[in-house]
């Protein structure tokens, strides 16, 4: 986020410069945190409304520095046909204090330049509205100028930065996982497959561009476990390809992925610590960066105070735990009736999750030990009887169901090549299977869906509405 101190220790500096080169630009939050009056200010940004009064008239302007707009304070005879409502502006002025309670400061404008014009009839935002989600969802390359979703990408970049941090400052190292790969890390078979146009053009006789299939990556899990292998704690955060529903209102085909990897960790607890403490560090940092961005989803995209309020009870109370076993059980007794019948050794459903969640309190739920055949190879054995599971674990979170998985990885190498033997990977794998032969050790890590992550703290339903661009929806071809 843009620092004020920047702009303002500029306008400091061009106190001292003759008249003519003092024009010094502002950002817009810049200038609503100004402490002093200045002269020789210039704003560039795209006008929010226009009320012209016979003595007086008045701009909003916005540049995305902040949600609140500059007031512009102007002569009418500056006012020209192309000052409209979403063109584009540069005014030169003075930054006064400003009468009007809700703001300090206001500039008070000497020239306005019209550098782009707007055609308010086509243009889909309308003044002063406040357009639902489903409306502007319809115009992917206009929604960012709109107030919610413009506080939604300042959110994203905060949240992306403080989830960055909460790493750096724990020691780990970034890693640059492919996003090209031969691997399908959770065996899902939900590849989307790589091809030249060539290649696609003549199916007959397949060659390969790599000379094996090739996809788009999954997870980068498999590459973060060889650096753990070096680095001892890693993580990665990046694009991820899934070709599943994508129709759900918490699945989408390309989305973003936190994901950590810890060697020397026996512990399940230990893994889980870290997905606690990751959720509570950049919530914290989020909500004090962008309070003003945040509360606008809190407040209008949120149903009442029911975000807000559960964000505060996920941050104070520790997370819940609970066995998968245990679970089917609170399931099974369960006064209400459910789509898909709680079975062990069936995958918990979103309405199971957000049952237990509510169960547990409207806490986030670990849900910990899995059954050995529901999860993918790399999970460790728990060599448990006669229910048979593996060292998983999924974060459940209200209102979301599943945010996090995570899991041990199976370090012996016997377990791990007799799994992959069976399932008729061990060829493919044996790269993998080398990191279990030369200095393996206990390790393991998670996943963190970071779209679901910014659905989950602010309350928005739907996923497609907290990404840039609603890619590859509908007949979005941006
Ligand atoms: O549970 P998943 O499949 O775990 C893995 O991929 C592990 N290899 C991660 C690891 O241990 N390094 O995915 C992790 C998270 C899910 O909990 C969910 O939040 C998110 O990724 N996710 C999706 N988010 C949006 N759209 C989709 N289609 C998603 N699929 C998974
Ligand atoms: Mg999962």
């Amino acid at each position: 986020m843009l620092g004020a101190r920047g702009g303002w220790q500029a306008l400091r500096r061009c106190a001292s410069l003759p008249r003519a080169q003092r024009a010094v630009r502002l950002r817009v939050r810049e200038a609503l945190r100004a402490q002093e009056p200045a002269g020789g200010v210039k704003v560039q940004g795209w006008v929010r409304s226009v009320r012209s009064q016979k003595e007086v008239l008045f701009l909003h302007i916005n540049d995305g520095s902040s949600l609140e707009n500059l007031q512009v304070v102007a002569d009418p005879s500056l006012e020209n046909r192309d000052l409209t409502f979403g063109s584009a502006v540069e005014v030169q002025g003075k930054l006064v204090k400003s009468p009007h309670r809700m703001q300090d400061m206001e500039l008070k404008a000497e020239t306005i330049h019209v550098v782009g014009s707007c055609d308010t009839w086509s243009f889909p935002l309308k003044m002063k509205e406040r357009h639902p989600l489903e409306y502007i969802r319809q115009f992917p390359h206009l929604r960012c100028r709109s107030n919610t979703l413009s506080s939604l990408l300042r959110i994203r970049s905060e949240a992306t930065a403080a989830i960055h941090s909460f790493f750096q400052d724990n020691g780990y190292v970034h890693i640059h996982t492919p996003i090209i790969t031969s691997n399908d890390c959770e065996g899902a078979g939900e590849l989307f497959q790589i091809e030249t146009s060539h290649e696609a053009r003549e199916s007959a006789e397949k060659t390969h561009f790599f000379n094996v299939p090739a996809f788009l990556t999954v997870s980068g899990q498999l590459h973060l476990e060889v650096m753990a292998g070096a680095f001892t704690h890693v993580f990665t955060f990046g694009p991820t390809f899934r070709a599943e529903n994508s129709q759900s209102r918490r699945h989408l085909a390309e989305f973003y992925m936190v994901e950590a990897e810890l060697s020397f960790t026996e512990s399940l607890q230990d893994i889980m610590q870290v997905m606690e403490d990751l959720f509570k560090t950049a919530t914290n940092t989020v909500l004090s960066k962008c309070p003003h961005d945040v509360g606008l989803f809190h407040k209008y995209i949120a149903p009442a105070q029911k975000t807000k309020d559960r964000l505060e009870q996920m941050l104070k109370n520790k997370f819940v735990t609970i066995s998968y076993n245990e679970a089917v059980e609170i399931l099974k007794q369960a006064s209400q009736t459910f789509t898909f019948k709680p079975e062990w050794g069936c995958d918990l459903r979103t309405e199971h999750e957000k049952y237990l969640v509510k169960h547990c309190g409207e806490v986030p739920v670990f849900v910990i030990n899995y059954p050995y055949n529901l999860k993918p190879f790399y999970m460790r054995d728990n060599e448990d009887e006669p229910q048979h599971t593996v060292a998983a674990v999924d974060l459940l979170v209200p209102g979301i169901g599943e945010l996090c998985g995570g899991s041990l990885r199976e370090e012996r190498l016997p377990f791990l090549e007799s799994r992959l033997q069976r399932l008729g990977l061990a060829d493919a794998y044996q790269w993998y299977l080398d990191l279990r032969k030369f200095g393996s050790v206990p390790h393991g890590g998670f996943g963190m869906g970071f779209e679901r992550y910014l659905q989950c703290i602010l309350g928005a339903d739907n996923i497609k509405d907290v990404i840039p661009f609603p890619r590859f929806s509908h007949s979005c071809l941006l």
